[in-house]
């Protein structure tokens, strides 16, 4: 099974690593030059001798949209805690881009240099508006913070209008949170990563807990998203994945299974033994 020809015109778009979509990729610290956002090789992790990770292998391209699956305890969160410096693996290499070395990085290094991460269970502040939320994200971030003062600027009203209208929150922004559903909760948290404008989104789980229609707008959302940021979403909902897949990796023990377009890992035996059933 090969992954490398293009799965869908927007698929050849990106493969280069030249979409013009992808607003960050002159940043000075991570060089995307290469069109590879992530490289993991012969990763490995053990817990008490179990191995998590297992020579795992797997690179992800700038701006790509990037479905993972496999069956529960396969390493797929282990994966993200490895990329995101907060598991530190016996072997292997790991690089964001051709030269950030991942695994000399410590966990805030890392998220500086703009690999965001949303884990399965939202953690927004639930007294304080949808609005402030992301306001308070908007000025974790690095580059805004030399110019903030009391008051928000017009231009970062107008970034969180955006980022409103973009996780589909514009007519809950005066709500607070904690009255939110779960899934519109999700996309606060959404919303406050993209504040960071990071170029990696690991997303773990993103629609799990949400009705049908809050997922079918994740996909769309998600959609919208690829070409400017190089995304990663681990999802167990398979209707879910068919509506967003490009290139899908199976995790499996650890490693990869299988990598290619969904019909392909569908028809897979192997795949349809550990996971997908008959
Ligand atoms: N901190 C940890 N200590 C011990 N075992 C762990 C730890 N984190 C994960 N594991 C084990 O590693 C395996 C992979 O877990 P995980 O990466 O969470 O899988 P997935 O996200 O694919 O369901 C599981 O068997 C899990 O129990
Ligand atoms: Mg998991």
């Amino acid at each position: 099974m090969t992954a490398s020809t293009p799965l869908r015109p927007s698929d050849a778009l990106v493969s280069g690593g030249q979409h013009p979509g992808f607003g960050r990729i002159k940043s000075g610290d991570v060089d995307l030059s290469h069109g590879v956002a992530l490289y993991l090789e012969g990763i490995s992790v053990s817990f008490d001798g179990f191995k998590a990770l297992n020579a795992l292998s797997l690179s992800l391209d700038v701006g790509e949209l990037r479905c993972v699956i496999g069956p529960n305890g396969a390493g797929k969160t282990t994966m993200m805690d490895v990329i995101t410096g907060k598991t530190r693996p016996d072997e292997g290499q790991a690089f964001f881009g051709q030269t950030a070395d991942l695994l000399k990085l410590r966990e805030p290094e890392i998220a500086r240099l703009g690999i965001g991460r949303k884990f399965q269970k939202p953690t927004v502040f639930e007294d304080l508006s949808v609005f402030e939320n992301l306001e308070l994200a908007l000025k974790a971030d690095k580059r805004a913070r030399g110019s903030l003062r009391w008051r928000l600027s017009g231009a970062q009203r107008d970034r969180i209008d955006a980022l409103l209208a973009q996780v589909r929150l514009t007519d809950e922004r005066l709500r607070q949170a904690g009255t939110l559903s779960h899934g519109q909760k999700q996309w606060i948290e959404i919303g406050m990563l993209l504040a960071q404008d990071p170029m990696v989104l690991l997303l773990d789980e993103p629609v799990a807990g949400m009705t049908d229609g809050e997922t079918a707008r994740t996909a769309e959302l998600l959609l919208e998203l690829e070409g400017k940021h190089s995304i990663m979403v681990v999802e167990h909902d398979m209707d879910f994945i068919a509506s967003i897949a490009r290139r899908v990796t199976v995790l499996h023990e650890g490693s990869v299974l299988a990598e290619g377009r969904l019909a392909e890992i569908q028809a897979d035996e192997r795949v349809i033994e550990v996971y997908l059933g008959r």
